[in-house]
């Protein structure tokens, strides 16, 4: 199956080649991205991000938790629960944006 590169702008992290169908929660660490992870199974909002790209629209949970953090922004999500489903562009929360 084909990889999908997930690219990281506005930081200095390098894109990140992963499997199709891959949870980026399980393969991204503090040494390869710039996201932070807490829970990593969509509880506790820590991983917010903003995501552009071919990837299913969150599940209900997801959006339960993103009506709460970031309503105003369709592109929020939850790092934790995306699955690669195509090439993803993330960029991370300033502290200042929320
Ligand atoms: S790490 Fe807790 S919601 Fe993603």
């Amino acid at each position: 199956m084909n990889n999908c590169v997930i690219s990281f702008p506005e930081s200095n992290f390098l894109p990140l080649s992963l499997q199709f169908n891959a949870r980026l929660g399980e393969y991204l660490t503090p040494e390869n991205s710039p996201i932070l992870f807490g829970c990593r199974t969509g509880l506790c909002g820590t991983c917010l991000v903003k995501a552009v790209g071919d990837i299913p629209p969150p599940e209900a949970e997801e959006r339960e938790l993103l009506a709460i953090l970031a309503p105003d922004n369709a592109q929020a999500r939850l790092a934790c629960q995306i699955k690669l489903t195509g090439n993803i562009a993330i960029t991370t929360y300033q502290s200042d944006e929320i």
